[in-house]
């Protein structure tokens, strides 16, 4: 029997509408999923929404509905962009679905009856955001604010987590592939450095009654949480009793799905689902899943996670549209731009540059001249291969790296470096035409060597096609059409390929009518008219600028100009002048005593005396120039000048109403 691959996503809140990054994940595991596909495997994959909870039940009541028939009239939104995503899962997954109700209860009752579960008094900080009890180290931490806190006393439920912190630390030990990236592996391993707590698994119907019942008593709902990891295990069919399994239509037990490849989550449920879902699993004693891969987060410009609550997501449905770049060109953008892993910040023009960079230059270009050549030179038939020379046997090499590093990279979900992989081949098939100048080769009517290389390039455009159909699913079979390609023909060439039995590039058949049709990815100069719109909207919206006054010309700089930083190293001080006293040696000078407000005074040499007698100006408060080096003037000490008015001849001394020692500014 071929090979099982399970894979999931996280189930999604229906408190809102899809956005980029409920769309990444999706896109991600559909592409893995397609691949696998075509390589002939049993793929089941499973999406869906999550129902329950406080967030769920809070957006319900605000619009007045019923909680069910509020997610009932969200789902339609959340299937139609997947639908439109050309998202082909197995099953949207629901946890109001009737058989995910009955299997949360009934592994509850087990896990009760065996005594993992027992009721408690409780008094905690609760996030109503997260929905959880916040533990003190976290606040410590500085994970929660306690101003987002609430401290709730009540009566729950608690499964025992605690019980299981060693064997999941042995787990992490014995399986280094369980968690990845390696970077969030460390981040659980540092989780659990920390003695690991129960697990409230009930919520109070008096506090909010919106979620499963607990079997065992009525009086409380499911914990949101326990309801919705239990997802991944309801749909392979699972049911604590043997007998009342139920797998999916081609299965025969749920074994032949569990454990799961791949659960993909974003980071920002790591521990929910590393430390809750295998512990639960560990209690009611399966196994968990065999890879859990935590990718990074879309972010707007400013690094902040793309959110609904923080109003800066952006609208998948836009990008979508067939006015804007369409749902080829996204699942591309998506998966080369960053990797898997790692955060990435989104712009449009960043999106605009990849798409024609990668698919208009580097993909599209290459179809087109592979094509039109053909068509116009060729009679637009495949044609033959001819004489295979140096170019064309390096060409090969290219092809079977590629092709290798793509098989191996998206089956590590490096879907990044799966496509820089393939792009060396288009790259390589430009720049072979770029070399070989079919157009020369057309001119000097050197037929056959045409042929070749026109061959070659199409053989590129086919195993670039065959391999982009996970990726980029429309355009991809829209060229293998072009190359009158048929499905079967393609399959057989996949698995030919993967068992290492092929001659490279030559799969097509000669003689094969090829169609030129529309470009497979225009060139967008600008954006496409939806984005184009959008920007034009949020202009719009923007308060109107106010009218910039007109500029004032400078005002003329003198010739012996100083900088302010200059002028402000001059201290200028009251000075209370005490005494004064004809200079010996020198008739235009007075000898001052003046008081500065230093609990002394100093003695400063002014040539005021043409204009003042030394009697009047004792008890006059002036300005002092404070911080002039002394010196001496005429055989006395000056430690200072005084501000007077007067070019050649003193007119006046400034004088100021102030206490001796003040700043004069
Ligand atoms: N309902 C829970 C999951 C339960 S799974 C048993 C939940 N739902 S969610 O709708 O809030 O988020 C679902 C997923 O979307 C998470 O994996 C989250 O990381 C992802 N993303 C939400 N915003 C994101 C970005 N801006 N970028 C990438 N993914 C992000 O959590």
């Amino acid at each position: 029997m071929s090979e099982t691959f399970y894979i999931t996503t996280p189930i999604y809140y229906v408190n809102g509408r899809p956005h980029i990054g409920h769309a990444y994940t999706t896109i991600a595991a559909d592409a893995i999923c397609r691949y696998r596909r075509d390589k002939g495997h049993r793929v089941y994959f499973l999406t869906g929404t999550d129902e329950h909870g406080q967030k769920v039940y809070e957006t319900a009541v605000k619009r007045g509905m019923e909680p069910k028939a509020h997610c009932d009239d969200m789902v339609v939104h959340w299937k139609a962009t997947f639908a439109k995503l050309d998202i082909q899962y197995d099953r949207f997954f629901r946890t109001t679905d009737a058989d995910h109700i009955a299997n949360v209860s009934a592994v509850l009752s087990m896990l009760h009856e065996r005594g993992e579960i027992y009721q408690q008094d409780y008094t905690g900080w609760y996030h109503v955001g997260d929905e959880i009890f916040v533990t003190e180290k976290d606040i410590e931490d500085g994970k929660y604010d306690k101003a987002d806190l609430k401290e709730i006393s009540e009566s729950n439920y608690w499964f025992k987590m605690g019980s299981y912190g060693d064997k999941l630390r042995q787990h992490l030990e014995d399986n280094p592939g369980f968690i990845q990236p390696t970077s969030r592996l460390n981040e659980v391993k540092g989780f659990l450095k920390n003695t690991l707590g129960d697990l409230c698994i009930s919520r109070p119907k008096a506090r909010m009654p919106w979620g499963i019942p607990l079997p065992f008593d009525e009086e409380y709902v499911t914990y949101v949480w326990f309801d919705a990891l239990l997802n991944y295990l309801t749909a392979t069919g699972y049911h604590p009793d043997a007998d009342k399994q139920n797998p999916p239509e081609g299965f025969n037990s749920y074994e032949e799905l569990w454990p799961a490849n791949f659960h993909l989550v974003g980071k920002d449920i790591l521990t929910t689902h590393a430390v809750y879902w295998s512990t639960m699993l560990f209690g009611m004693g399966v196994p968990p899943v065999q890879c859990l891969y935590a990718h990074g987060w879309w972010t707007s410009k400013d690094g902040a996670k793309m959110s609904k609550s923080k109003g800066n997501a952006i609208d998948i449905d836009l990008l979508i549209a067939q006015d804007s770049y369409g749902v080829d060109a996204t699942r591309y953008f998506f998966l080369r731009e960053i990797g898997f892993g790692s955060d990435g910040g989104f712009s449009y023009d960043g999106f605009q540059t990849r798409y024609n960079a990668d698919l208009a230059n580097d993909l599209g270009n290459l179809a087109h001249r592979g094509l039109s050549m053909t068509t116009n030179w060729l009679g637009g038939k495949v044609p033959a291969l001819g004489s295979i020379g140096p170019e064309e046997q390096n060409l090969r090499e290219v092809a079977a790296r590629a092709f290798a590093t793509f098989d191996s990279e998206i089956e590590q979900l490096h879907f990044n470096k799966a496509l820089e992989g393939l792009w060396e081949l288009v790259k390589a098939g430009n720049k072979y035409i770029d070399t070989t100048q079919p157009w020369a080769l057309n001119k000097a009517g050197k037929t056959e060597e045409l042929q070749t290389v026109m061959r070659h390039v199409l053989e590129i455009c086919f195993v670039a096609s065959a391999l982009l159909r996970c990726v980029t699913p429309a355009k991809a079979d829209d060229l293998l059409g072009k190359l009158s390609v048929t499905t079967d023909q393609r399959s057989a060439w996949l698995k030919s390929a993967l068992a290492g039995d092929v001659q490279w590039l030559s799969a097509l058949n000669s003689g094969d009518s090829i169609t030129l049709g529309d470009p497979l990815f225009p060139r967008h100069k600008k954006h496409p008219p939806a984005i184009a719109d959008l920007f034009a909207a949020e202009e719009a919206a923007k308060p109107a600028k106010k009218p910039k006054k007109a500029k004032k010309p400078a005002p003329p700089t003198p010739d012996d100009a100083i900088v302010y930083d200059e002028f402000a190293k001059v201290r200028l001080r009251v000075g209370h002048i005490k005494a004064s006293a004809k200079h010996d040696n020198a008739d235009k000078l007075l000898v001052l005593q003046v008081d500065c407000g230093e609990g002394r005074t100093r003695q400063i040499c002014a040539g005021i005396a043409g204009k003042f007698s030394p009697e009047e100006l004792v008890g006059r408060k002036v300005v002092v120039v404070a911080n002039l080096a002394p010196r001496k003037i005429r055989g006395e000490w000056s430690e200072g000048m005084l501000l007077a008015a007067g070019e050649k001849e003193v007119v006046d001394l400034l004088s100021v109403d102030a206490e001796p020692g003040e700043v004069v500014r």
